[in-house]
């Protein structure tokens, strides 16, 4: 049976694997929180139904004791869910002792080493389903739009953002790095199919210890041919706001369950807000930031704040050339800046997206590798793209965890992921 939705089912008498997420009772009526894979339901147990001894049998059961149950669903309005289950009967098919994960606060490092059992819990549950349907509503947004899905690979010989933050794996004989964005291989798809985007994990070894960086993250990236960096920027306001009004009408249970204020979030579509790199630093340095200089990069206190500064996302456009990878193209209009941009997200959750137009002349590109020192060897096939019919193309890289995050109102990444990896944690 389906029981993806129960409410559907008002009225009839159904039977469900379940685990005991909570419960609580007296002589005459026991109340539990049941996980039954979809989702939670309350379920009720009365002594009257049950009989003496089937029922204290029941209301004895322990957490994360499996069962089979069965029982009418019921109308309840003062339930998240506006149901509930009648239990009927039940089946005991495991007994769990000592579940680590009570009801009662635990540390965040307890739950992060328990986190095959954390993701349990109805808050997890509610942040990782919300997390399905933004990649869900990914491929939906990006299918409409015509775009084509093709998957880079994971091992490469290429460092799209720089040297210093590569994982290191011999490759039989040779040196090979695990991606850290699969971009480079979505430009030579673009050239074939005009629009394409990838899904994938991405590896970043950065000695970050922040509530933004995870070590392993999972990346969307279009990419499109025939596209300059305003067209792209206009492809990327589409695509966030396609994600927050999904996950709005779609998770509203599970954004009551992580009392994520809805409010802001609708705040926080529409056109997006674009302001210049140079901008971004004077308004800045006018309130009081006198650590930050023309030339240097954002951190979390002033991508905060100039969040702060509006209530939707904003993007950071002309950056220095010199801070930014090799591959974006310089702006004709404004030398020493790069046609590119930052997506910050609004409440603090950071930079969301990184875009950019890229690189068409075979020259100019070929000078950039040179400057950053990389393996021309490892970029050749690269090059060739500018070689055989290169054209203007512009794409972008949306971080999914950070996302979620976000619009989870969840405050950090480690919860958006099931199995985390931080800097200091490969376990679980
Ligand atoms: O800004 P980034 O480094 O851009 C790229 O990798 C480009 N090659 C993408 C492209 O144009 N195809 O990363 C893109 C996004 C960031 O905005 C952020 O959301 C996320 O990836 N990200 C991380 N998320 C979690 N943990 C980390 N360590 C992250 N590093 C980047
Ligand atoms: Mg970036």
């Amino acid at each position: 049976m389906n029981i993806n939705n129960l409410k559907e089912k008002i009225g009839q008498t159904v039977t469900i694997g379940a685990w005991i997420a909570n419960k609580r009772s007296s002589g005459k009526i026991a109340f539990f929180q049941l996980r039954y894979g979809a989702g939670f339901i309350q379920a009720v147990a009365l002594k009257e139904n049950l009989g003496e001894e089937r029922y204290q049998e029941l209301r004895h059961l322990t957490q994360e004791t499996s069962i089979r149950v069965t029982g009418e669903v019921k109308e309840n309005n003062r339930e998240l869910t506006g149901i509930e289950l009648e239990i009927s009967d039940f089946e005991v098919i495991s007994v769990s002792t000592d579940y680590p994960i009570t009801p009662k606060d635990h540390g965040v490092e307890f739950l992060a080493d328990n986190r095959h059992l954390w993701i349990r819990s109805k808050k997890q549950h509610a942040l990782l389903t919300i997390r399905n349907q933004i990649i869900k509503s990914t491929y939906d947004f990006f299918e409409k739009e015509g775009f084509l899905k093709l998957d880079p690979p994971i091992l490469t010989s290429s460092a799209p953002e720089g040297t210093t933050e590569l994982f290191h794996t011999k490759y039989f004989d040779e040196e090979a790095y695990l991606s850290q964005s699969g971009q480079l291989y979505m430009e030579a798809c673009a050239m074939s199919f005009g629009k394409v985007y990838s899904f994938g994990p991405t590896f970043r070894a950065e000695k970050s210890k922040t509530r933004r960086h995870l070590i392993e993250f999972w990346m969307i990236e279009p990419e499109m041919a025939f596209c300059n960096h305003d067209e792209s920027l206009e492809v990327q306001e589409k695509y966030v706001n396609y994600l927050i009004n999904d996950v709005i009408t779609k998770n509203e249970l599970q954004l009551k369950i992580l009392e994520r204020d809805i409010e802001s979030l609708k705040a926080a579509t529409g056109t997006f807000p674009r302001i210049k790199y140079k901008d971004a630093i004077n308004l800045l340095k006018e309130n009081g930031f006198d650590d930050i200089e023309y030339g240097d990069d954002f951190g979390s206190p002033h991508e905060t704040f100039i969040a702060n500064s509006y209530n939707k996302p904003v993007f950071i456009t002309h950056w220095p050339k010199a801070i930014k990878p090799f591959y974006m193209k310089e702006d004709p209009n404004e030398p020493g800046t790069v046609l590119c941009a930052d997506l910050i997200a609004p409440e603090g959750y950071g930079e969301i997206i990184g875009g950019s137009q890229r690189e068409d002349n075979y020259d100019i590109l070929l000078e950039n590798i040179k400057a950053h020192e990389l393996n021309i060897e490892a970029y050749n096939w690269y090059l060739d793209l500018r070689k055989y019919g290169s054209v203007e193309h512009s794409g972008f890289g949306l971080g999914l965890e950070r996302t979620v995050s976000w619009i989870t109102g969840n405050g950090h990444v480690r919860e958006t992921i099931p199995f985390p990896r931080l800097l200091n944690r490969l376990t679980p």
